[in-house]
């Protein structure tokens, strides 16, 4: 079914999930624009889409927070739905309706410290609750096939980082769950804002990897200040995967470069990237969708080459204005490249 530019698809038609290298979800960046362009870097990454509350999909407008751009389900992208909420039931409805629209898994968020989220009681605060988390789980289960899967953190506040965790991950499991993606830091609810908590309590990437050696029944995927190809490479043997957030918003191509230190597979160039993502612009600006909507999520692109200062300027600047379709990204585009052939100043 096509609505607006936008589709719905067959959960059955995905292919199996490969989580070694992972998006993560990102409020108000990882829509589905965003993951389009990610997937054009790195085909093989399972990406995720921003959190969406359970209430949001059972009385909002799900096919605008739902449904996937249609080249993304032409191509069997997998894409893993993170819900918030902690009422079973209401979790049970939101995954039993998302379902319908073709997702690879179903994610439920117990890391997010926002004050609205807390007050919601859900996001972080839930790690106190395993038995709610646990109940969470199996409503949402019981209601699809597609893998239900937990994303939290190492522990909250003075929480026990050995016990507590080991009690959460355990309580979740007996639930039926298999894949944790373990932000491996806490996170401290009162005092700090969410983006001091990506910061600043401290990163513990081997208290995730015990629980990844005393559960290794689980698919334990690490998260948290992976921003470089050589902390992926030494730090994923422990791990059944990498998810990574700030980096693969900010610096894309460090997608491209993963898939090819895990694969040895080539990724396109950062001007065939941009030739895709201008074909994209011209088939969902001809729908209405503003340029600068895709635009937004493209600016590290060029990171550390020579012609990135033109390319966020120009990209970012004039998008607003143009009505053209792709015709700014091809044309910034090419000018990168002039630049970086040395043909420019
Ligand atoms: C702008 C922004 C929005 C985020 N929104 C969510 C979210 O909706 N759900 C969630 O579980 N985590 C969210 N996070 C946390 C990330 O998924 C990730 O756990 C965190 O950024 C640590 O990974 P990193 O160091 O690779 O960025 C967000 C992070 C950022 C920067």
């Amino acid at each position: 079914m096509i609505y607006n530019g936008i589709m719905k698809r067959d959960a059955t038609s995905l292919p199996a999930l490969d989580r070694r290298l992972c998006v993560a979800p990102m409020m108000d960046w990882t829509d589905r624009h965003c993951r389009h362009f990610h997937r054009h870097i790195a085909p093989g990454a399972l990406l995720f889409t921003e959190m969406v509350t359970a209430d949001a999909v059972i009385h909002g407008d799900r096919e605008r927070l739902l449904a996937q751009a249609p080249e993304d389900v032409a191509a069997r992208v997998c894409v893993a739905l993170q819900l918030g909420g902690s009422d079973p039931a209401r979790l049970a409805e939101a995954t039993r309706l998302a379902a319908d629209y073709g997702y690879a898994e179903i994610n439920l968020n117990v890391g997010c410290p926002s004050d609205r989220v807390q007050s919601g009681r859900f996001g972080a605060c839930l790690m106190a609750e395993p038995k709610l988390v646990a109940d969470c789980m199996a409503a949402m289960t019981a209601v699809t096939d597609l893998p239900v899967t937990v994303k939290c953190r190492i522990g909250i506040d003075d929480m026990d980082p050995e016990a507590g965790l080991d009690d959460f991950i355990d309580a979740v499991a007996a639930a039926g769950v298999r894949v944790i993606y373990l932000h491996a830091r806490k996170a401290w609810l009162n005092g700090l804002s969410p983006k001091e908590n990506r910061d600043i309590p401290p990163l513990d990437y081997d208290r995730a990897a015990r629980l990844a050696g005393r559960r290794p029944d689980l698919e334990v995927i690490l998260n948290g200040g992976l921003d470089s190809v050589d902390i992926v490479m030494r730090e994923v043997p422990r791990f059944a995967g990498a998810m990574l957030g700030r980096a693969a918003y900010r610096t894309p191509m460090i997608l491209a470069d993963l898939t090819a230190a895990m694969d040895g597979r080539d990724a396109p160039s950062r001007f065939e990237i941009a030739g895709r993502m201008a074909d994209y612009a011209d088939s969902r600006v001809a729908e209405g969708v503003p340029l600068h909507s895709i635009t937004r999520h493209m600016l590290g692109l060029y990171h550390g080459q020579r012609g990135a200062r033109l390319w966020r300027r120009h990209l970012g600047e004039e998008a607003r204005n143009r009505k053209d379709g792709g015709g700014l990204i091809r044309e910034v585009a090419a000018a990168c490249e002039e630049m970086a052939t040395g043909m420019a100043a």
